[in-house]
């Protein structure tokens, strides 16, 4: 993990490998930002000028780097564009900082230390900066370079470690605000990037029993409950829809539950999360091009685990409960059927039309379980459907929910943490087209507004009277293209950052 610290150091004397300044996009050219008032200076004022004959606009995600002149204490700055100037009176936004941060870290892999020199005006402006140079720092490494006479690593062609430390200039290390922000982004960011190790874990490793014993170890580093039902104890609970959609798999299904309690709490948040470790879609399998990162599908579930565990690091004043619904969905001569009729641990029966709709199934008993202990409100998170991604693309997650207010209050709050979300309805119409002749409900409906489908047929778990809302994180949950920000390819840890200031809310009050 890369260090943080905040300095009291100027931008001109601080040893580091690197020096990170904001640029920001004006109209008449590239302007420095705030920040890096001596660094200019060591350029004789010249450094918007040299950043402009360099061809460098003050564009969000662009980076260029330079010599640094003799009078700074490092060799490289490394000038990060923030997009454009803000209007008068206003600030450079939360997300424009995190990501310039994040572009930064990313940048400056395989350096040990750099110092960041960006606009800070507020406590609020140092965490955004934190969180996105620990977010962008990230990589997946674990499988690389490890060949037995380090040929690669002798080539060069290794993985380049992510950068060691961060050093936050223009932050107080000494006032209260300031350090706390610092310590909310490494929790925060810490937590995020285990969501991503998670996800990133190839399924042959990362198996339902595997996700549970990190959770098990997790819960007893940090002071949390974990409670494992096995295969055994899910036959023996009636947890049809998971020991269903696990049934195919050689690696048998998991439920696995986290209770994080405050002794000050007055309310319980619960949150569950789809833990499919590998979706090949079943008897319905996937065509080849739809399965290849469907690993991913217990991104869910690794969002869950990281919020609770960010809950307790921070000591929350709020009871969480996190609910890992962990299942293989495999075909085989044991598996499920297009046409089996599973009976779920609330008494329905479902009809399994198609094996591939099986995050609905795992969902369906894990919501009616965690609704039996009367959280104050439950929202689950889910890699659900390839409907979500056509509707709202690769970056944006849906929300739908059983109560407007609560649907709005979350989106507002992935809003302000940077998360780009989107409210989706739950039209009641789509509800007969998973009427079945067999039972009481199928797990497939109309084609059209496939991502409603899901979330009206996961309202069929949820117990009267309690709110609800369901994220379809299909879209951002995993990132194919080329890393932007402080996000990295493969798992990104979406939906962690709203749902723990959900958390945080709840914890003071904020929500109903
Ligand atoms: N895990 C997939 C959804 C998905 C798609 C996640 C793309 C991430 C990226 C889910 O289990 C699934 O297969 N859904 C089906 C449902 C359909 C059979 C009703 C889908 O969306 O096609
Ligand atoms: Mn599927
Ligand atoms: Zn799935």
């Amino acid at each position: 993990m890369t260090a943080l610290t905040l300095s009291t150091a100027g931008a001109a004397t601080l040893r580091a490998d690197a020096l990170v300044v904001g640029v920001a996009k004006g109209a008449k050219g590239p302007v420095v930002a705030p920040g890096a008032e001596a660094v200019d200076k060591a350029f004789d004022g010249k450094l918007a000028s040299v950043l402009e004959t360099l061809g460098a606009s003050g564009a969000e995600g662009e980076v260029t780097k330079l010599p640094a002149p003799s009078s700074l204490k490092t060799p490289v700055v490394l000038a990060v564009g923030l997009g454009p100037v803000p209007e008068k009176d206003e600030a450079f936004t939360a997300e424009s900082l995190r990501r310039a941060a994040g572009c930064a870290a990313r940048t400056l892999a395989g350096s040990k230390k750099a110092a960041f020199a960006l606009p800070v005006e507020a406590s609020e402006d140092a965490e955004a900066i934190a969180e996105g140079a620990l977010l962008g720092a990230y990589s997946f490494t674990a499988y690389q370079g490890g060949e037995k006479d380090a040929k690669n690593a002798k080539n060069g062609n290794g993985p380049k470690q992510p950068l060691a430390e961060v050093a936050l200039l223009g932050a107080k290390p000494r006032d209260k605000a300031y350090k706390a922000a610092a310590e909310r982004a490494i929790a925060l960011t810490e937590e995020i990037n285990r969501a991503r190790d998670l996800i990133n874990t190839p399924p042959n490793d990362l198996t339902p029993e595997a996700f549970a014993a990190v959770a098990t170890a997790a819960g007893k580093e940090h002071g949390i409950k974990v409670q494992v039902l096995d295969e055994k104890a899910l036959a023996k609970g009636g947890f049809g829809g998971i020991l269903g959609v696990g049934q195919g798999s050689q690696n048998p299904p998991r439920l696995v539950k986290l209770s994080y309690t405050h002794s000050k709490a007055a309310k319980t948040l619960a949150l569950v999360g789809k833990g499919i470790t590998y979706d090949s879609g079943g008897i319905s399998l996937k065509p080849a091009g739809h399965n290849e990162t469907m690993k991913c599908d217990m991104s869910g579930a690794a969002a869950v685990f990281a919020a609770v565990v960010a809950a307790a690091r921070l000591g929350l004043a709020v009871n969480v409960t996190g609910w890992l619904a962990l299942a293989e969905n495999m075909p085989s001569g044991s598996a499920i059927r297009p046409g089996d009729v599973l009976r779920m641990y609330s008494g329905k029966t479902v009809e399994v039309l198609n094996t591939d709709a099986e995050g609905r199934l795992v969902l369906g008993d894990a919501l009616t379980r965690a609704c039996e202990e009367n959280p104050d409100a439950i929202v689950d998170v889910a890699t659900l459907t390839g409907a979500m991604v056509m509707a709202l693309g690769h970056r944006t997650f849906g929300i739908m929910a059983n109560d407007d207010a609560f649907r709005t209050s979350i989106h507002e709050i992935a809003e302000e943490v940077g998360e780009q979300s989107w409210p989706m309805p739950l039209p009641p119409e789509l509800r007969k087209g998973m009427d079945s002749p067999t039972a009481d409900i199928a797990n497939m409906g109309e084609r059209m507004g496939g991502g409603l489908v899901a979330g009206l047929f996961l309202k069929e778990f949820v117990g009267e009277g309690i709110t609800w809302a369901h994220l379809d994180i299909a879209g951002p949950a995993f990132h194919e293209g080329a890393p932007f920000g402080y996000t990295p390819k493969g798992g990104t840890g979406s939906a962690v950052r709203t749902l723990v200031k959900l958390a945080e809310r709840t914890a003071d009050g904020d929500l109903g």
